[in-house]
């Protein structure tokens, strides 16, 4: 699974939304009226934003999904573009409309609260069979559309043996089980993990990556823990929890995971070991948690030399 090179070609297969970003002073109680202290537009998606950082990184990044034809389209593909993340593989669905997400970033805590809308159908595995393999050194896809996506995964496995390959586990889907053979290293976040095994899992989540290896053949499970850091689990070994650095202030917790992930994939790519990389990862999270955004954050941590 690891790479030697620095800049390696990545291929995301998820999902790019329109995100409507209101920041409250403090989070509002239900029918309450509030104003906002500021509001930005911004592209979103976790594929999309896990794809805008390792472009950041210096990684050859292009994108797989589905683009409705509207102007958040235009501003979706304008953003990937600019990020220099190749878009020749989306496909453009008559109309359907842009996925948009309204979120609620709270100043007090960082915290961030989405009502998302979508109506656009999912990137089919017919049109990911037409995208060249051998252009790419690591393919990423998010845990969603579970039949199309096994298909993905199996066209990748057949075709293209060791290529490897990362699946993000965010929300127990119908069927996502069979999303857990075929990907060398599964990303879960909590929300995934608390759903399928349970709010007590909190008193022990390496217990339950523990239990979640022996569903899966992948070689390596990470598991995001917010505040917490992250459980490691390499085939064979023990859960190991790489802790996070207190951040001196959350302000932004929007994208925390996808960018966990990216940090992953970015260091098991520069050759790092799992451990090392889940370390370098959980430490550009913290830098995101920090800072409002996406943007800068792998200039951020090189500066921290953290990278
Ligand atoms: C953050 C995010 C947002 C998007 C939403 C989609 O992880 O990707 O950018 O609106 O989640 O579920």
């Amino acid at each position: 699974m690891n790479g030697q090179q620095s800049a390696c070609r990545i291929l995301g297969v998820g999902v790019a939304t329109l995100d409507l970003i209101n920041a409250v002073d403090s989070y509002p109680p239900e029918d309450a009226e509030v104003r906002a202290s500021g509001q930005r537009r911004a592209r979103g998606g976790n594929c999309a934003n896990t794809l805008s950082i390792l472009a950041d990184l210096g990684h050859p990044c292009a994108w797989a999904g589905t683009l409705a034809e509207d102007d958040g389209a235009d501003f979706i593909r304008a953003d990937l573009s600019a990020h220099g993340i190749d878009c020749t593989h989306a496909v453009h669905c008559p109309g359907g409309t842009t996925p948009t997400s309204y979120i609620t970033l709270s100043q007090a805590t960082g915290s961030r609260t989405i009502v998302h809308y979508r109506d656009l159908p999912e990137l089919t595995a017919a049109a990911f069979a037409r995208i060249p393999l051998e252009s790419f050194d690591w393919v990423h896809c998010e845990g969603r559309n579970p039949g199309e996506t096994c298909r993905m995964l199996g066209r990748c496995r057949r075709e293209s043996p060791r290529l490897p390959i990362s699946v993000e586990l965010e929300k127990p889907r119908p069927g996502i089980e069979a999303l857990f053979h075929g990907p060398d290293l599964l990303l879960i976040a909590r929300a995934f993990a608390l759903a399928d095994g349970g709010s007590q899992i909190a008193a022990d989540p390496g217990a339950w990556l523990a239990a979640m290896s022996q569903r899966t053949d992948a070689r390596a499970l990470v598991l995001g823990w917010g505040a917490a850091g992250a459980w490691l689990l390499e085939r064979g070994g023990s859960p190991r929890r790489v802790p996070a650095r207190p951040p001196e202030r959350v302000v932004d917790t929007l994208g925390a995971g996808d960018t966990l992930n990216a940090g992953m994939i970015d260091g098991l790519l520069r050759g790092l070991e799992p451990l090392d990389a889940l370390t370098s990862a959980v430490a550009l999270a913290g830098i995101k948690c920090e800072r409002a955004g996406l943007e800068g954050l792998a200039e951020a941590a090189r500066t921290l030399r953290t990278l």
